[in-house]
């Protein structure tokens, strides 16, 4: 096992803090002016993704200080440990082989010895067999019609990820399938999505890993009932349930036949599953092929992480471009900025992947970090957050470094519509790096005619001070592949985040103290009586709530 190492207390992180005091107040317009070929230097080309991390506030020497970093803190031996199967989830004595779900080598992967390609090749051959099925026709709805609509129920990484990729990749939708995602325990949102739908014509995934979740399991429940409403036989929920799980025992339970269930395994974490049958709404909604596509582009970032140096090795430097913020310069959040409509749910799925991934504060000694760990991470897509939250970004008192993500060829070519998003694209890093001085301000203003008086009140609340930090991703084009090489860029940025940290970042601990004072609650809220069994606030909100619902 990798050693468990302060970040804090090696000399690389040391050097960072002298080093910041040198860059703070660097521009990074002057640093491309003194070097021209900074883009170049600054510039990852992987495949169809070009990845410019050029619009930050580092050097040469800042990013040798980052890569000391990584040596320091033995981001090598902790990748090998990854990819070799060691646990390196600690807390829960897991493996985390989420790479072993899209590899297509003939290597083997192994845990504890036993090579887990075989389970994996085959859950991926029942997938595909199953999608072919129900695209062909061949597998029919009780009362012989075919499957039309895919209802997903799930919640965390047991829904986000089948949302956000089947979300950007909806021009690659099978014809006549269409698809819903229920996660909510919110009534709401299964009324709403049960509300047009045909029964016999209805397939439910209910993806759980753990097949215990209570807004999951009760949508499931919910879901039952409604088919059964018009099915009218218990028998008939095998040909319109599915359940992908590692709990085969909750799925019987539930009234699943195991030929039914498609299986991962306790190595897959919840919030890396969509890779595993947690997928199979989205192959089901795109098609086998095309799923197997996203796996391939995951893949080949698998090999990139792997196999390229460090100073070319775009997760290690999304990670240290990250680190070198929020623990040098104080950025407490992150955005990512997607300009393009279909991936309007990248940036909630990595909230997720980022939030309960590395928002822990202690380490993997168990000691309080004396360090921040992971941002908060939001974003929206472009450019309706630039009408929104950038005024913030540009002109607020916080540093948010950006991530900003555009393709290139758009899939719906309509007008000039790509032009103007891409000029916006283009636009809104250049604009955070550069700014705009008072004296550009004043001359635009002359050039509007404004007298002395006026321009001199008014030249302060048009300055931009600029500098601030941007990464920008231009893909060919959102592909299945090209989405899937994405968004494993993304976990293993994550993952080098958390070794430098020195945190545990595959459990998630923090999510479980409200689900179990939840399990506390909901029986004092089946009567009226009242409650004192709280806080003078909790009991207070509870029987206010009490009195209202009657
Ligand atoms: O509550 C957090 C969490 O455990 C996530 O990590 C997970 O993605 C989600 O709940 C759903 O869990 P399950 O797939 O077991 O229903």
């Amino acid at each position: 096992m990798f050693p468990k190492i302060n970040p804090s207390e090696t000399p690389a992180w040391k050097a960072l803090v002298a080093h910041q005091k040198e860059m703070k107040n660097v521009q990074m317009k002057d640093l491309f002016e003194k070097d021209p070929k900074r883009f170049e230097k600054m510039c990852i080309v992987f495949g169809e993704v070009l990845f410019d991390y050029s619009k930050n506030i580092i050097t040469e020497k800042t990013l040798e200080k980052l890569l000391q970093l990584t040596e320091d803190c033995k981001v090598n031996e902790a990748r090998e440990a990854m990819f070799a199967g060691e646990k390196i989830n600690q807390t829960e004595d897991r493996a985390v082989m989420h790479t072993a779900l899209r590899s297509f080598s003939d290597q083997p992967m192994t845990i504890d010895g036993k090579d887990i390609m075989q389970e994996v090749r085959a859950t991926r051959q029942k997938m595909k067999t199953f999608c072919e099925k129900i695209h062909s026709g061949g597998w029919k709805g009780y009362s012989g019609k075919n499957i039309k609509t895919i209802v997903n129920i799930g919640i965390g990484g047991s829904d986000l990820g089948p949302v956000m990729v089947t979300e950007a990749l909806k021009p690659y939708w099978i014809e006549g399938i269409q698809a819903h995602f229920v996660s909510n325990v919110d009534g709401t949102q299964i009324v709403e999505t049960l509300k047009d739908l045909n029964p016999e014509e209805t397939l439910f995934t209910i993806a759980s890993k753990t097949f215990t979740t209570q807004e999951t399991m009760t949508n499931a429940h919910t879901a039952r009932d409604w088919f059964l409403k018009s099915a009218k036989d218990q028998k008939l929920v095998a040909k319109h349930f599915v359940a992908l799980s590692t709990n085969e025992e909750g799925v019987k339970a539930f009234g699943i036949a195991p030929e039914n269930m498609f299986v991962f395994w306790g190595w897959v974490g919840g919030r890396y599953s969509l890779w595993s049958s947690i997928g199979l709404s989205i192959a089901l909604t795109i098609g086998y092929d095309n799923f197997e596509q996203l796996l391939k582009g995951a893949a080949s970032t698998d090999h990139h992480f792997r196999t390229a140096d460090f100073e070319e090795n775009i997760p290690v430097i999304m990670a240290l471009i990250g680190i070198w913020y929020t623990n040098f310069f104080g950025s407490e959040t992150e955005a990512i900025l997607p300009y393009d409509q279909y991936m309007h749910r990248f940036p909630a799925y990595f909230q997720q992947g980022n939030m309960e991934s590395n928002g822990k504060h202690t380490d993997r000694n168990g000691n309080d970090v004396s360090y921040s760990t992971g941002p908060v991470v939001w974003g929206e897509p472009g450019t309706n957050g630039q009408h929104a939250f950038y005024q913030l970004v540009h002109q607020g008192t916080h540093i948010i470094p950006c991530d900003f993500i555009a393709p290139a060829i758009n899939h719906n070519p309509i007008g000039e519509h790509h032009s103007i998003l891409m000029s916006n694209f283009f636009a809104q890093t250049e604009a955070l790096m550069n700014g705009k001085d008072a004296d550009q301000v004043a001359s635009e203003l002359k050039d509007d005619k404004m007298n002395e008086a006026q321009m001199k009140k008014l030249i302060p609340f048009k300055v931009f001070t600029g500098n601030k930090p941007t990464n920008s991703f231009l893909l060919k084009e959102i592909t299945p592949f090209s989405l899937g090489a994405l968004i494993a860029l993304y976990e293993h940025k994550i993952f080098v985040q958390g070794v430098i940290w020195n945190i545990f970042s595959f459990d998630q601990w923090g999510v479980e103290l409200g689900k179990q004072l939840a399990k506390k609650v909901l029986p004092e809220l089946e009567n009226d009586t009242k409650i004192e069994s709280h806080d003078a606030s909790t009991n207070g909100l509870i029987n206010a709530y009490k009195k209202w619902r009657k």
